[in-house]
């Protein structure tokens, strides 16, 4: 079967860590896609850092608009980021009748709606699984796994880069400042930190997971957010003397007079679970009323674990993209010829 073809937009921290991803696991990727998934062509305005990733056959360019008008480009991946031009390449391409990946969790909590609704008159798709919480396919849990439920509140550490600064400045005493930087230079943080310090970030992921949890239009004008800027060292070391963690926690839940969306740091006791989730790992705590409460845990930020997500999607949108029903679904074991010759070996 021909491959489907992707264009890259952005070939920062997520956009080399999908650019690594999808080649060293090209085959399982492939096997479990259908089909081969193929970057044709990568646009950044950093010509020079594009060029030295993208090997033989595909296209380098600074001109976005080149990717999404390339006629023989299937799925756009927008890993730019911010509210400005992605939406604005994410619409195109949506005219353009391709399918879209995004990480873009600003973009999508602020203009999903439009965004969406776009997407479903063309009859294209818009996959998201890496904008919130990096790593966790949460969105598929809350969308497929607990799709029989009435769910009735979602919490969670949903912000790496703010978990990551607590967590070092309570283990080995560093100031706010230098551990921010760490994350920056680790390709946690936000192009603007001031997103991850001040909530917005975790705000952005909470809307988005109360709109699908309670199927309600993309609402983050009515989230209240409240950072991690305020605390001090002497504030979590308090809490820990008290048996308590801070934790910057995203929170939706049904209430009687509708759901409620709010960000804030939140004194959690030590026994809990969620209390012990440290550095850039993040936790999402969601309860239903047939499955109870469901806990999920994984990194939250970072080049390969977003990656991770992005290429889920891709190959969710290219199992649907495809004519063949039979490659609508997974292929597992039951499909003999696709299996791995790898042994299972006897365990004594
Ligand atoms: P980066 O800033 O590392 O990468 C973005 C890339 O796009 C950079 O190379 C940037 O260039 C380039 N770029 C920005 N604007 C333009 C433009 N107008 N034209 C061409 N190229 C442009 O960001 P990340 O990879 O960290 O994030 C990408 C997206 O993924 C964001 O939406 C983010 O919120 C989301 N995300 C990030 C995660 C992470 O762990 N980093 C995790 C989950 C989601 P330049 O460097 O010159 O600005
Ligand atoms: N800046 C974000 C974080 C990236 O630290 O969680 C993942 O969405």
């Amino acid at each position: 079967m021909k491959p489907i073809n992707i264009g890259l937009l952005g070939i920062g921290t997520v956009g080399s860590g999908t650019f690594a991803v999808l080649k060293r696991n090209r085959e399982e990727i492939a096997r479990r896609a259908g089909r081969e998934i193929v970057i044709k062509i990568i646009a950044d305005r950093d010509l020079e850092k594009a060029r030295c990733l993208a090997g033989d056959g595909i296209v380098v360019t600074d001109n976005v608009y080149e990717v999404i008008e390339h006629p023989d480009i299937d799925i756009v991946v927008e890993l730019i980021g911010g509210l400005t031009i992605a939406r604005e390449l994410i619409l195109k391409a949506i005219a353009q009748g391709k399918h879209v990946v995004t990480a873009n969790k600003a973009l999508l909590a602020s203009y999903g709606t439009e965004i969406f609704a776009a997407a479903h008159e063309k009859g294209v798709m818009v996959a998201f699984e890496a904008a919130v919480a990096g790593g966790i396919p949460i969105i598929k849990a809350l969308r497929e796994g607990l799709t029989a439920n009435r769910l009735e509140w979602i919490a969670g550490i949903i912000n790496g880069t703010a978990n990551f600064i607590l967590s070092e400045m309570r283990e080995k005493g560093l100031p706010f400042e230098t551990v921010l930087d760490q994350a920056k230079q680790l390709g946690y943080a936000e192009a603007d930190p001031a997103y991850d310090i001040e909530g917005i970030d975790a705000a952005h992921k909470i809307t988005i997971m109360a709109a699908i949890a309670f199927g309600i239009p993309v609402q983050f004008d009515k989230a209240y957010i409240e950072g991690i800027t305020k605390l001090t060292r002497e504030d979590i070391r308090y809490a820990e003397e008290l048996g308590y963690r801070i934790k910057l926690l995203g929170i939706t839940k049904r209430v009687s007079s509708g759901i409620e969306l709010r960000v804030h740091p939140t004194l959690i006791p030590v026994r809990r679970l969620i209390a012990n989730v440290e550095g850039v790992m993040n936790a999402i705590v969601v309860k239903g009323d047939a499955v109870g409460t469901t806990l999920y845990y994984g990194a939250g930020a970072g080049a390969e674990p977003t990656a991770s997500s992005v290429i889920a999607d891709l190959v969710d949108v290219t199992r649907m993209h495809t004519a063949d029903p039979m490659h609508r679904v997974p292929s597992l074991s039951f499909q003999p010829d696709l299996l791995s010759d790898t042994p299972v070996i006897s365990m004594d």
